[in-house]
């Protein structure tokens, strides 16, 4: 099977230009200035970007959470992420108290198989870390999950202690994987909890007064430190305070290799969607809480400027009808997320590239490439080049679309953006060779997507 895209400005985090690609089976095999070549079929894509797929390096498709499990499974889930222009996702796997990696890492290959769409990789979220889980995650990383998630959050669920914590940096430090750190502080969040509950304080809004910026910089310093001390990288998942990033801008300006991600929720919501009428603003309950909206001035430079060098969703969705309100007297009880699979890149792209934020080039860059790059799938993935996968999205930058849980295809029953207007939208979506998206129109199948076994860190 060949695809021929003609006369699209080709985009990747260093290049830009108008050129043909020619995909022959999965992969993208040569690029070129009017290409003559035979093809099964030729997409034209002049007046659009022709982008590498976007690679979510943060999902939690099928995830049970809080008493109820997150409402996109591997097929809707990744139905959403291919119409948004993502063809790739990174997953986590969780690994539950009394239970190995491999059990977990099986678990969540069975949810996935047969469904999802794109192709997909998994970290390992570990609760626990006997001397056989260390074991475990040598094997792991050499079976391509070469990432593992730790909490320093949700005391008696998810939570280690600094001693675990520092075990596994250390691990990885021998066996080439890389940690992803949760960093907020449970146990101060914890007794602000419940000292807020005590004070009969139960609506939403608490969510994100019980979980200050102070204590997710508190956990960010403290886990730079910990793998300093270990001498490894560490990257902080879903940041989301400026005074976090102040944590990762001064050991990188120190030298260490300390990464970091944001979400589109940190840059374009803020406290004051808690402050909704009635009992809205459970939409926005998340772990780490939406923060003030001058904080988010700090955060766009710090991915200008490569202080952050990711951005994914962390998309956990849970509906308002029977699942957020498991926590209408309780802001404890509602479950942590918020579904962005299939928002992000045009979310980014009208609200970074538009208004001048972020090139471009630095859009490809932080949706696609360096994700690849940290998580071992460049060059697979992450680029437009000969070799790569064909993972291409044909980008109508001067389309508009209104954001609405009516037309959008997350399987959640609200939407945090609900009639923003966006300039930019993914158009043809290629997955591996194949057009799973075609204008506008689902036409990849449950199962079309592959494990990606990735490779270790390089960084
Ligand atoms: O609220 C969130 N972020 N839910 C998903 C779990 C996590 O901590 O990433
Ligand atoms: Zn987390
Ligand atoms: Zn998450």
């Amino acid at each position: 099977m060949r695809i021929l895209i003609k006369g699209g400005t080709i985009v990747t985090a260093t290049d830009q230009y108008v050129g043909d690609v020619l995909v022959e089976d999965e992969r993208i095999t040569t690029i070129g200035v009017s290409l003559d070549i035979a093809a099964d079929r030729v997409i034209d894509a002049s007046g659009k970007y022709v982008l590498p797929g976007g690679i979510d390096c943060h999902t939690h498709l099928d995830m049970p959470f809080g008493g109820t499990t997150s409402a996109d499974d591997f097929e809707s889930g990744t139905i959403a992420a291919a119409f948004g222009g993502t063809t790739s996702i990174v997953d986590f796997a969780i690994q539950y108290k009394g239970q190995t990696l491999h059990h977990a890492w099986e678990t969540w290959m069975r949810k996935a198989e047969g469904r999802a769409t794109i192709d997909y990789g998994f970290h390992m979220i570990i609760t626990e870390l006997t001397d056989q889980v260390e074991c475990e995650m040598d094997d792991l990383v050499r079976q391509g999950v070469t990432s593992f998630k730790l909490f320093m959050a949700y005391p008696g669920v998810f939570m280690l202690d600094d001693a675990t914590i520092f075990r596994a940096l250390l691990r990885t430090g021998k066996n080439g994987g890389t940690i992803c750190m949760h960093a907020e502080n449970g146990g101060v969040i914890d007794v602000l909890v419940r000292k807020a509950l005590a004070e009969g304080h139960t609506a939403p809004k608490y969510h994100a007064l019980t979980r200050p910026a102070r204590a997710e910089a508190e956990a960010t310093h403290r886990a730079i430190a910990m793998a300093e001390i270990a001498d490894v990288p560490i990257y902080i998942v879903h940041l989301s305070a400026a005074e976090a990033l102040e944590m990762v801008t001064e050991a990188r300006d120190r030298g260490l290799p300390a990464y970091a991600e944001t979400c589109p929720q940190y840059l374009f919501l803020s406290y004051d969607n808690y402050e909704e009428p009635g009992f809205d603003g459970a939409k926005y309950v998340m772990s780490p809480p939406l923060r003030p909206k001058e904080g988010q001035d700090r955060l766009w430079r710090g991915l200008a400027f490569n202080d952050l060098q990711a951005i994914s969703t962390d998309h956990c969705p849970f509906c308002m009808k029977e699942q957020k309100t498991l926590g209408r007297d309780d802001f404890s009880k509602i479950p942590n997320g918020a579904p962005g699979i299939e928002t992000r890149m045009s979310l980014v792209y009208d609200g970074g590239v538009r208004t001048g934020r972020i090139s471009l080039n630095r859009f490809v860059e932080l949706t696609s490439t360096s994700p690849a790059k940290i998580f071992g799938l460049f060059p697979r993935k992450g680029t437009i080049a000969p070799g790569s996968d064909a993972d291409i999205v044909i980008f109508d930058p001067i389309r508009a679309s209104t954001l609405s849980a009516r037309t959008l295809h997350m399987k959640v029953d609200y939407n945090p953006y609900e009639g923003r207007q966006v300039t930019g939208v993914s158009e043809t979506v290629l997955s591996r060779g194949r057009v799973i998206i075609d204008n506008g129109t689902f036409t990849g199948r449950a199962g079309g997507g592959n494990f990606l076994k990735r490779a270790e860190r390089r960084l």
